[in-house]
């Protein structure tokens, strides 16, 4: 379910129309629908229904505690990768005994403000780290629940810089030699207990292809782990793609590119069906760590023209969001449909849609077909909820935008816009 539509003209969340949202709020402004976030993650818990499983939602996709809130309540854990979002999840009312912490670059002080918590899981990423682990947890005079993350060198054809499972990654041990590492470590190590198997492939996959190589391939490993040292689960990460192309609920304008076969997303049931078969007799917990697939079609950006620019080769429409507010097109070459607030017909016109900041990366299209808005019309980025707001920056000393959350009928300022104070705040110019 994604909850942008037209009506009467009007693109809408849910049933509020966002030119009100503009027009009170100002933009660039993040909107989110909280029955969409819902609905996501009910239907994967749904089409997991036939095993043992657990919903950790990944923090790190939008991290706001209006949304880590509403999450809590429908009874999901997280997947957290700093102390400061182990923080907000705190803030939020989750539950840390539901936590998992990920990350390759644990610091002292993250490990003893989660061991304090009593959060679920320390997913590990090397050797060194489960000494370090160790270490911390003796100090504390406590044991730390660890899982250690494997590398399943599965290629994830996804975008390079959102592949994480190939031995040319950073992430994780290698599938050959994480046995030798758990046995010495059950002897070794006293203040780590060995709870889990962790492994996570990569992002914004469209196909079930790599999730089923990679789900055969470690689950040899994780029965042995089981055998030999009980442990009780095995993460599979996250990496759930959606659809950027087309992402309208209804009424999706005849002028987007059309999506190619070939990048069609999974649906959630295709996951559901293509994995469950396989986990069904492992006899361990399953968890999963979706960030994207719960709240990245639940979120647009809003923003403004504010000038068009026609040079000799190409024309400009220069908005008020940049790339500090909306990275993905820039680091990711992520697409995101542009969709006017006021239906527009008549004539399309080939533009770049950029920002105001001073780097030539600083785009959300470019030669795409589009209506031919002008200055004072406002647009939607879809599909701008996960890795959106999450990835933002006061670069060029701009003040983050607020962010609303839509339920129903009713909108609610989730976070004011920064004002400049804000931003300024903890500098000391002497
Ligand atoms: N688990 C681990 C260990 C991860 O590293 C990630 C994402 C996830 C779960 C959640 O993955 P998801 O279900 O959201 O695909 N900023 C990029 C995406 C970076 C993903 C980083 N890790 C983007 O905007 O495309």
């Amino acid at each position: 379910m994604h909850a942008f539509s037209y009506q009467n003209g009007l693109l809408h969340c849910e049933n509020v129309a966002l030119t009100t949202l503009a027009e009170q709020h100002g933009t660039p402004l993040y909107v989110y629908s909280a029955n969409t976030i819902l609905d996501h993650f009910t239907r994967l818990d749904a089409a997991l229904a036939g095993i043992d499983h657990e919903v950790a939602y990944a923090v790190k996709a939008n991290s706001n505690i209006a949304v880590l809130r509403l999450l809590a309540n429908a009874g999901a854990g997280f997947d957290i990768v700093s102390a400061g979002e182990l923080y907000r999840v705190i803030k939020a009312g989750g539950n840390p005994a539901h936590c998992t912490f990920a990350g390759v670059g644990k610091t002292r002080d993250e490990m003893i403000y989660a061991l304090q918590q009593g959060i679920y899981c320390f997913n590990v990423e090397s050797e060194a780290e489960l000494r370090y682990l160790n270490a911390v947890a003796a100090e504390l005079g406590v044991v730390a629940p660890a899982a250690v993350r494997v590398n399943p060198n599965v290629d994830a054809k996804t975008h390079k810089y959102i592949s994480t499972g190939k031995s040319e990654n950073k992430f994780g041990i290698d599938f050959d030699s994480i046995e030798d590492l758990y046995a010495r470590a059950a002897v070794e190590l006293k203040n780590i207990s060995l709870r889990g198997l962790q492994m996570h492939i990569g992002s914004q996959l469209t196909s079930v292809k790599p999730f089923v190589e990679a789900v055969e391939k470690v689950k040899p490993l994780a029965l042995r782990l089981k055998e030999q040292h009980g442990i009780e689960f095995w993460s599979i990460g996250g990496g759930i793609g959606i659809v950027y192309h087309d992402s309208l609920a209804s009424g999706n304008p005849s002028w987007w590119q059309q999506q190619s076969a070939d990048t069609k997303p999974l649906t959630i049931e295709d996951y559901g069906s293509a994995i469950v078969p396989l986990l069904k007799d492992v006899g361990l917990k399953i968890l999963l760590e979706p960030g994207r697939y719960i709240v990245g079609n639940a979120g647009v950006l809003i923003t403004s023209c504010l000038y068009e620019k026609k040079g000799s080769a190409k024309t400009f429409k220069i908005v008020d969001a940049g790339m500090n507010d909306l990275i993905r097109p820039a680091l990711y070459e992520g697409h995101h449909e542009i969709a006017p607030l006021k239906e527009q017909q008549g004539e399309l016109v080939k533009a770049d849609i950029v920002g105001p900041i001073c780097e030539s990366g600083d785009f959300f299209c470019q030669d795409r077909e589009m209506p031919d808005f002008q200055a004072g019309d406002v647009i939607a980025l879809l599909s701008a909820g996960a890795y959106g707001f999450a990835m933002a920056s006061n670069y060029n000393t701009r003040p983050l935008p607020a962010e609303i959350l839509v339920d129903g009928s009713s909108a609610k300022v989730i976070r004011r816009r920064q004002t400049l104070d804000d931003v300024l705040a903890g500098e000391v110019a002497e």
